[in-house]
This record gives C-alpha cells, sequence and structure tokens, in this order.
C-alpha cells in the first residue's frame, strides 16, 4: 500500500464545485478501496490518498489531468502498513475544524503548504485524522 500527499492551486472554485470533487471522488474511492482526505485552505488543496500501488499511482495520474487545479507537487509518498484515514473514502476537511491545527503546522506566516517540510505535514493529517 502507498500513501501519497500532495498540493496543489484551486482555479477559482466555489463551493459547489469542491462539493462535486468531492461527490465523484467518494464513488470512486469506494469502489478503488482508497481512502483519505482533501484539505482545501486559503485557495490551495492538501490531499491525501492511501491504498494499493496501482490504485494510488492511476488516481494520481487521473488527478494530474484535472483542470480544476494546477500546480500539483507530491510532497510526501511512501510505503505503508496502516492508513491514516481507514474508513474514510474521502473526507473534506472542515475549515472549523483543521483551521486551528494548519495554523499550528505551518512555519511562515502566509502558510505556504508547498514549503511545508514533508515530516510535518504527515504529522499534521495524521493529527486531523485523530480528530475526524
Ligand atoms: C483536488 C482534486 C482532488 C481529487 N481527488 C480525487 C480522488 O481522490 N479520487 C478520484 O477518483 N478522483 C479525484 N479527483 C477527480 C479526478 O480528477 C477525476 O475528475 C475523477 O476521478 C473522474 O475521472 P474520470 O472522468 O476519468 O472518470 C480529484 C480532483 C481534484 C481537482
Amino acid at each position: 500500500m502507498i500513501q501519497l500527499v500532495y498540493v496543489s492551486k484551486a482555479k477559482d472554485l466555489s463551493l459547489e464545485d469542491i462539493q462535486a470533487i468531492l461527490r465523484s471522488s467518494l464513488d470512486k474511492n469506494n469502489t478503488l478501496h482508497i481512502s483519505g482526505s482533501l484539505i482545501f485552505v486559503k485557495g490551495y488543496f492538501v490531499q491525501c490518498i492511501e491504498g494499493e500501488d496501482a490504485t494510488i499511482e492511476q488516481t494520481y495520474e487521473r488527478i494530474l489531468q484535472d483542470t480544476r487545479h494546477e500546480n500539483i507537487v507530491i510532497i510526501s509518498k511512501e510505503s505503508i502498513k496502516e492508513r491514516f484515514f481507514d474508513g474514510w473514502s474521502m473526507s473534506l476537511v472542515n475549515e472549523r475544524a483543521y483551521k486551528e491545527i494548519v495554523i499550528k503546522y505551518c512555519e511562515d506566516e502566509e502558510c505556504n503548504l508547498y514549503f511545508m517540510e514533508k515530516k510535518n505535514m504527515l504529522t499534521m493529517l495524521k493529527e486531523i485524522a485523530s480528530v475526524m
């Protein structure tokens, strides 16, 4: 199994657009036994996807092609034995729950997720998973 975490920039999306992404992801991930979370913060996405190696590679290829976001950069890609988001086909992390956690882990004032250290990113995701 692998876990892949990336950051990307959303292209001027409405809440409805994000909910549409979430709905299609939920359906597909459920079928493919993928778990994970989708964090939306200040116009950027942080997504964690976990599952069988080939499934994650194929899903990531599809995500890369999606024109609803850009500047997609992998922060972490790890072989895992246990999932962080077991039981969650995809969860949209809501503003109130995640804000304090994200702020805690972001190093600079502008909170540039692209520069977040991998170790901090994984610790942050684990903490988010623990409050879900
Ligand atoms: C930020 C973001 C996250 C996404 N996450 C997933 C995901 O976890 N699983 C998934 O199957 N598709 C995800 N998608 C959607 C895919 O890019 C794609 O639209 C969807 O899988 C449908 O693919 P298809 O048209 O080839 O069937 C995501 C798209 C965006 C923009």
